[in-house]
């Protein structure tokens, strides 16, 4: 089988590789869809510090069962999509329902081999079957979507909310798509540095998209007489925190997902005047049933977010556009 490899930090290679063969209780997926995530970048370049090498990297990938180990109760030929959380069940994390941060928690794509690959083996219980109304284009967007309803489950969203987004990447996107179409928030700023990334909030549900490039954020909000209540920061710069305290309504809740060691400087005064929660949030905690729901429910347009689409054979040209075009590129989707 062919699976992309990063053979060490900085050397990507598709290399032929004997076909895996499922374990008990795994099932062997052939891969059709799967996407590039910033993740997959920072393993590519060795600046993820949980990754070892040599690496099958992908973690969003959607396929059919192809084969099923001893005691894995999937029918051969089942459409499916794989959470990539694979977790102990029995620390204290995963006693109380937050397997995506066990304390011997496993990334497929990370800690072990991932889905940009024409065949993957994962445990059964990670394969979620997808109805026939979510495309495979769709399918293959679960896992993103699943890491910004964690989010957003932590966070909580009232229809009342003001929300501010930071950032507009392909999470930010998602995040907005969750809070404008799925909880219908009855404001919804979005900040960026790049003018088509705003363009892109604008058509994924935001009513305001602000360039802060050159300006600063406060006063622009101030004058429209916005105070967020929800502040979800998908732009990740360490500094970002202390402006989120400062701009946001008493009892709003902010959300951070950032994984920088730079310190973040903020007072607790201003947290604690204003009574803010501050909520993290990582990877995802059985958030696919849930995203399934909304995609099978059409209340999404996650398709709309796949701008480029290449063969595995042009995984060169995949990498390039994402890692050096973000102003034209979203997801970028593999096909097998
Ligand atoms: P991305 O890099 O494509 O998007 C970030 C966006 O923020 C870019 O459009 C950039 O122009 C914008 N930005 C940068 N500085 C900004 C600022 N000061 N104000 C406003 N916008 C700013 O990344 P992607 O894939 O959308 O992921 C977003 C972040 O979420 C990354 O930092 C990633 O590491 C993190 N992440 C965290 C996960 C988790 O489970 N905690 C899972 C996936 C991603
Ligand atoms: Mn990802
Ligand atoms: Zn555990």
């Amino acid at each position: 089988m062919k699976s992309l490899v990063v053979e060490r930090p900085g050397v990507l290679t598709l290399a032929e590789r004997p076909l895996a063969e499922p374990g008990p209780g795994e099932v062997r997926i052939r891969v059709e869809r799967a996407g590039i995530c910033g993740s997959d970048v920072h393993i590519f370049h060795g600046r993820n510090p949980f990754a070892r090498y040599p690496r099958v990297i992908g973690h969003e990938f959607f396929g059919r069962v192809d084969k099923a180990g001893e005691g894995a109760g999937l029918p051969v030929g089942t459409r499916v999509v794989v959470d990539p959380v694979i977790s102990c069940g029995h620390c204290y994390p995963c006693s109380i329902g937050r397997p995506n941060v066990c304390t011997s928690l496993q990334v497929i794509g990370v800690h072990r081999d991932g889905g940009f690959s024409e065949f993957a083996c994962v445990p059964a219980g990670n394969a979620y079957p997808v109805p026939d109304t979510v495309s495979d284009d769709q399918a293959a967007l679960v896992e993103p979507f699943a890491v910004a309803a964690n989010m957003t489950d932590h966070t909580g969203v009232r229809a009342a909310d003001i929300a501010l987004v930071y950032g507009a990447g392909p999470i930010g996107l998602m995040v907005v798509q969750v809070l404008k179409w799925v909880y219908g928030v009855s404001r919804l700023v979005v900040t960026d540095r790049i003018d088509a990334r705003l363009e892109a909030a604008r058509a994924n549900g935001a009513d305001q998209a602000i360039n802060t490039a050159n300006q600063p954020l406060a006063p622009i909000l101030a004058a429209a007489g916005l105070s967020p209540t929800l502040v979800i920061d998908t732009a990740c710069h360490p500094s970002i925190l202390a402006e989120a305290i400062e701009i946001a309504s008493p009892a709003a809740r902010i959300g951070i997902m950032g994984f920088d060691a730079e310190p973040s400087l903020v007072s607790q005064q201003k947290v604690t005047s204003k009574e803010l929660s501050i909520h993290s949030s990582r990877l995802n905690g059985r958030k696919f049933p849930k995203v399934i729901d909304w995609f099978a429910s059409g209340r999404l347009q996650p398709e709309r977010l796949i701008t480029h689409r290449f063969a595995i054979a042009d995984f060169a040209a995949a990498f390039d556009a994402f890692e050096n075009r973000p102003a034209e590129c979203c997801k970028v989707q593999f096909s097998f």
